[in-house]
């Protein structure tokens, strides 16, 4: 679309009390200004984001996702508030859609609204329960936008208007190059406030569109608190959208998803499950209290109460409860109880033992295990990597393997077991 995006963020965020800048903020996985940002982009290939407090690190975490994003950094010193921030960037088209960064639930599809209206300046407000803290919309006489003013310079009157400023604006590029000098911080935080451009637009006779919007998709978060609400309005909106597309869930409301997870076909996830970082489940079942990080599932089954660590593939296998696996391939594999698989690669038909251990880490560096078709793993074996076990082995319960096993053969290592017949009553007494 021909229209460029402004974003500010470039707000203390004072009222999440945190040594991190708001924006950074996690949701579902990624910072909110991340969520802003990838919807933006579906809009528009003229991205601003305006930064100023901790920009560096702001920019440095965006550049891992983004790029062709124009950052801004606002002349804080001189032209603090939102004004302010919109002051010195230079957007290539016609209009300019400002977002803020830390409306983390708003999508491509909301911003829509703003471009069916033709006019210089349009804004967005809506009905709030409450309207602390919100720029209060005054109406003139004939219902059209007069002015925003904000709530700690409102009068009594202004107070109880309950229409607020959603603080999203669709401008004419022309509109603000013209205006942008004319706003003042005569008010009482001694700020610039892009909310002034609209009775700025009302003097010059230019129409002011306002349109109403749903208050939860343009929720603005300020502290933990509203942090923590928007974090269940996304998860609610993420599951939603797999359950629709197939995907079962008990007790949907005690698991988390992040927002890169994609599930495919008649996968079912049960109570407290969370799926982390891009994580890939097709065809799965994932139990009780189970985690899969940046893994793919296909055709399994796992948990209650399993864990995937990252970069792990897991195809037509089970694994059962309190099985880690970590950067490993199974293959037709089932390991039912009580193992720890990392960096290895097991194949078809392969059986892991009750307590089974890959020790791939000597505390320097970490070392493959490499176990073929067929193979049985006796309980309680250990496989000290880098270690390769062919096709068709058994290992005994109870093997600490640390030689290579060829195709067929039979491993075992016992301590002899010594008996001493009597001995409890010789040391507890009759
Ligand atoms: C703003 C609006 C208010 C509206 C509300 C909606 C103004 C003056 N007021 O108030 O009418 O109801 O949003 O949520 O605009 N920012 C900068 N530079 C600054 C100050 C802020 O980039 O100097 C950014 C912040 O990072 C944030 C956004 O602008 O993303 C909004 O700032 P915030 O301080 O939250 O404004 P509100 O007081 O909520
Ligand atoms: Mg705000």
């Amino acid at each position: 679309m021909n229209c460029s995006i402004a974003i500010m963020a470039a707000g203390f965020g004072t009222r999440m009390k945190s040594k991190k800048p708001k924006v950074l903020h996690q949701i579902s996985g990624f910072p909110m200004l991340y969520h802003i940002i990838k919807e933006a982009k579906k809009i528009s290939n003229d991205i601003h984001v305006i930064l100023y407090h901790q920009a560096q690190l702001v920019q440095d975490e965006m550049n891992k996702h983004f790029e062709n994003i124009h950052f801004h950094i606002q002349d804080y010193d001189n032209f603090p508030g939102t004004g302010g921030a919109i002051m010195g960037i230079s957007p290539k088209y016609e209009k300019v859609l400002v977002l803020n960064g830390d409306m983390p639930l708003l999508e491509a599809q909301d911003m829509q609204i703003f471009f069916d209206e033709d006019a210089p300046v349009v804004m967005s407000s809506f009905i709030a329960n409450d309207a602390t803290g919100y720029g209060r919309v005054i109406m003139d006489d004939s219902k059209n936008v007069a002015k925003i003013v904000e709530q700690k310079d409102a009068n009594e009157l202004e107070l109880k208007v309950k229409s607020v400023n959603a603080g999203v604006y669709l401008f004419d590029t022309d509109f603000l190059n013209t205006n942008l000098s004319k706003l003042s911080n005569n008010n009482n935080q001694k700020e610039y406030y892009i909310t002034d451009l609209i009775s700025i637009a009302n003097e010059q006779k230019l129409q002011v569109k306002a349109v109403e919007i749903n208050e939860e998709t343009f929720m603005g978060v300020n502290s933990k608190y509203h942090l923590a609400q928007a974090e269940e309005l996304m998860q609610k909106r993420i599951k939603k959208r797999f359950m629709e597309a197939g995907v079962s869930m008990r007790l949907p409301e005690t698991i988390y998803i992040e927002s890169d997870v994609t599930i495919e076909g008649e996968s079912i996830l049960e109570s407290g499950v969370s799926l982390l970082k891009g994580a890939k489940i097709i065809n799965s079942h994932i139990k009780t209290n189970s985690v899969v990080e940046d893994s793919m599932l296909k055709n399994s089954s796992i948990g209650p109460m399993a864990r995937v660590r990252p970069k792990s593939v897991l195809i037509d296998s089970h694994i059962g409860n309190f099985v880690e696996i970590k950067k490993s391939t199974l293959n037709g594999v089932k390991a039912g109880h009580l193992a720890y698989l990392g960096d290895s690669e097991i194949d078809t038909g392969t059986n892991i033992g009750c307590g089974t251990i890959t020790c791939n880490y000597d505390g320097k560096a970490k070392y493959k295990t490499i176990i073929g078709k067929n193979v049985f793993v006796g309980s309680d074996t250990q496989l000290v990597a880098p270690v390769k076990v062919e096709d068709d082995v058994i290992i005994a319960s109870g093997t600490t393997v640390t030689k290579d096993l060829k195709k067929g053969c039979l491993a075992i290592t016992r301590a002899p077991l010594k008996i001493v017949d009597g001995f409890f009553y010789k040391f507890f007494g009759k």
